[in-house]
């Protein structure tokens, strides 16, 4: 199979992370027969250095001209402490997933049993755990009507949402609960916001059409315990766009570092495979950021965008064998030895072509 993919290396540990999903992908294509031609892209900070936009249209139409897109990281802290910043790098990540349609951000959650004892959660709680998140991408408070008033003294943010955009999200959660254990949690405030009891509303319409789906409503600050507390009664959650974004960096912990988590953006053009987790900036160019979350991804775009199951399967097989053998990066080694973050794809490879 041929397949095309875009390359957003992005920013801070984003090119080195993005590196090894490259290797991966090139590991399995060769053991599987594909062909990989790969386009990049610039996005965020760098994008802005060279550019002066976060999202050129360049990068744009790389991404409409391709199967798949394999996203690194976008932040940069020059930016973070200058609220006059007239152009920011994740307003390319906010633009791209607007001009792309990503409505639904899927964020799994699990464990892995060699690093259980790593998870700041006690073994006891977290054993089991299974979920996934489905965020809105592209509504909420992040697109709704934002600004100043009174000289500059006063300021808001709006959180819209339609009815449709709640039905098409919502319906990728219960028919990802179909392929699941067939529960689905509705995550709102509906007791004091007006768009959760649409939220509400509109999901508890729905339940009809999927009778054999079990729906909960919960409200989003509950939910923020519960995750802690009892995370395995958790299957498939969806929730809107901030509401999301805030407990998927809960949950993402879990699993005992942020490094590990991927993340799929699907919806009406190419989708985009991004790990959870940021630009990491500190560890920039030294080679010991975790790879794993980035090739995972790679992993559920072999299956989300190719339908290529058994190549995405194999990633997630030799993932977790590195991590079992102890071949990892030092968020993960405890006091152990480490591995850099090349070691750690190079091992991986290795391990597919050979295995
Ligand atoms: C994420 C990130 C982004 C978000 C930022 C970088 C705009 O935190 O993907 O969760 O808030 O959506
Ligand atoms: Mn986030």
């Amino acid at each position: 199979m041929n397949l095309k993919i875009a390359l957003l290396a992005g920013d801070g540990i984003g090119p080195e992370v993005i590196r090894e999903a490259v290797k991966v992908s090139e590991s399995i294509a060769k053991k599987f027969n594909h062909k990989i031609s790969w386009k990049e892209g610039l996005v965020g900070a760098a994008a802005i250095d060279k550019t002066g936009d976060p999202y050129p249209i360049e990068t744009h139409d790389v991404c409409l001209d391709s199967d798949a897109v394999l996203f690194g990281a976008v932040g940069d802290p020059k930016f973070d402490n200058d609220p006059s910043a007239k152009v920011r790098p994740e307003e390319g990540l906010l633009r791209m997933r607007k001009k792309l349609g990503l409505y639904a951000n899927i964020r799994p959650t699990y464990t892995f049993d060699s690093l259980m004892d790593k998870s700041p959660i006690k073994r006891s709680i977290i054993e089991g755990t299974d979920l996934v998140f489905v965020r809105e991408l592209t509504g909420g408070i992040y697109f709704g009507k934002r600004g100043r008033k009174d000289n500059n003294n006063f300021a808001f943010d709006t959180c819209e949402y339609s009815k449709e955009e709640i039905i098409r999200l919502a319906k990728i959660g219960f028919e990802l609960s179909l392929k699941r254990s067939k529960k689905l949690c509705c995550i709102d405030k509906a007791n004091v916001l007006e768009s959760s009891r649409l939220w509400r509303e509109t999901v508890q319409s729905m339940e009809k059409e999927y009778p054999d789906v079990q729906v909960s409503y919960e409200f989003v600050d509950a939910v923020a315990m519960r995750l802690i507390q009892n995370p395995s009664s958790y299957d498939v959650l969806i929730t809107g766009n901030l509401f999301g974004d805030i407990l998927t960096d809960e949950a993402s912990v879990i699993s005992g570092s942020m490094g590990l988590m991927p993340s799929a953006s699907v919806g009406l053009k190419t989708s985009i495979y991004e790990p959870i987790h940021g630009s990491y900036p500190q560890a920039k160019g030294k080679n010991i950021a975790n790879p794993l979350a980035t090739i995972l991804s790679a992993s559920m775009m072999f299956e989300g965008s190719f339908g290529l199951i058994e190549e995405s399967e194999l990633i997630k097989q030799v993932v977790s064998d590195s991590i079992t053998k102890k071949i990892v990066t030092g968020d993960l080694s405890g006091n152990d030895k480490f591995y850099s973050t090349e070691e750690v794809g190079s091992w991986i490879c290795k391990r597919i072509e050979k295995g």
